[in-house]
């Protein structure tokens, strides 16, 4: 147990690297730590193994090995022993139970996303689809019906269910501090659950190779208390992205001519899932990171406005809006931070 707390002190300070939080092996919530149990378990079972057979081989090479003046004599030959038969049979069927039980009980727990499934959701239960795309990811929330992108909110102490998909070709979602690893696929959907024990932001990647940018394909769990999320959820149903202040209505202007196309500003996105093309910005002043990589200050959405593709290459946006002018990108910047739920 030294040995597990020296590396969770490690995990600790690596993961302390960043403000958010990441580490398989200090886990945040029920799912996070069923699989942390197994694979403790399962590791404490394959060094026990492989201490003891090494144990065993270390002393038979010496109590056996040759002697001085005994080059030839030839030690008792023993043939067949079915006490050791029963030992060596015995032993690792009670290491593959020890190790079977667990696993199956837990796996059938984390498969267990039936109240996602139901024709009307139970009241109170959280179901979002995530459709993860190069090189961002949509959070569409089903009861609630909002769409955010890059940050996904959810409640703590709550089970989240997720859809993924991949809008594209193949990503994989993962939370280190919440969940295992779980593919986005174009043809099948797959289902998970996520809960998180306390309020806090938690780093999320992608984790299947899918480009140039797969990694600087980020977002953010962002966890609040249970009231907190009904504030949020409540704002972001209010948030139509219509009313600004009139500091940053000549931003808007440019938005709805060069951007409006393909982004939203409106969290109750009326479009299909397939015509959702690019990250849905109600709420973008309120987010931790531009593009998922940079800390959201005005200068990284400039930045980012003017040469998408030198922070994230082979992005979507890259080079298609060249023409704007300084003007238009410092005005644009302005009314992108002021996308606030005001909360
Ligand atoms: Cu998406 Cu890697």
């Amino acid at each position: 147990w030294r040995l597990v707390s020296l590396v969770s002190l490690l995990a600790l300070l690596l993961g302390g690297c960043g403000k958010a939080f990441q580490s398989t092996l200090i886990p945040q919530g029920e799912a996070a730590k069923m699989q942390y149990d197994l694979l403790i378990l399962s590791t404490s079972i394959m060094v026990l193994v492989v201490l003891v057979v090494t144990a065993i081989f270390l002393y038979v090479i010496v109590r056996f090995r040759q002697r001085k003046g005994q080059e030839n004599v030839i030690p008792k030959q023993v043939e067949g022993s079915h006490k050791l038969e029963v030992i060596w049979t015995v032993i690792p069927i009670l290491l593959l139970l020890v190790l079977a039980v667990p696993t199956v009980t837990y796996t059938f727990k984390l498969a267990d996303v039936s109240a996602a499934n139901k024709k009307t959701l139970d009241e109170g239960t959280s179901v979002v689809d995530v459709t993860a795309r190069l090189y961002w990811w949509e959070f569409a929330y089903k009861g609630e019906k909002i769409i955010t992108s890059q940050d996904l909110v959810i409640p703590a102490g709550k089970k989240v269910y997720l859809n993924l998909k991949g809008a594209d070709i193949k990503h994989s979602f993962w939370v280190p501090s919440l969940a295992g690893k779980m593919d986005t696929n174009p043809d099948n959907a797959n289902q998970m659950w996520i809960q998180a024990d306390k309020a806090g932001t938690y780093n999320g990647f992608c984790a299947e190779l899918c480009g140039p940018s797969h990694a600087l394909m980020q977002f953010k769990v962002r966890v609040l208390n249970e009231s907190e999320y009904k504030d949020w959820v409540a704002a972001m149903q209010k948030q139509d992205g219509k009313s600004v202040a009139a500091s940053v209505q000549d931003g808007q202007k440019v938005f709805q001519q060069s951007c409006a196309g393909c982004h939203a500003v409106d969290a109750k996105d009326a479009r299909p899932a397939a015509a959702r093309i690019a990250p849905n910005l109600a709420n973008f002043g309120d987010r931790d990171m531009v593009a998922g990589i940079a800390d959201n200050t005005e200068e990284n959405v400039k930045k980012w406005l003017k040469d998408p593709e030198s922070m994230k290459p082979g992005n979507l946006m890259t080079n298609k809006y060249g023409k704007l002018s300084d003007q238009q990108i410092d005005a644009l910047a302005a009314y992108l931070e002021s996308l606030k739920l005001g909360q």
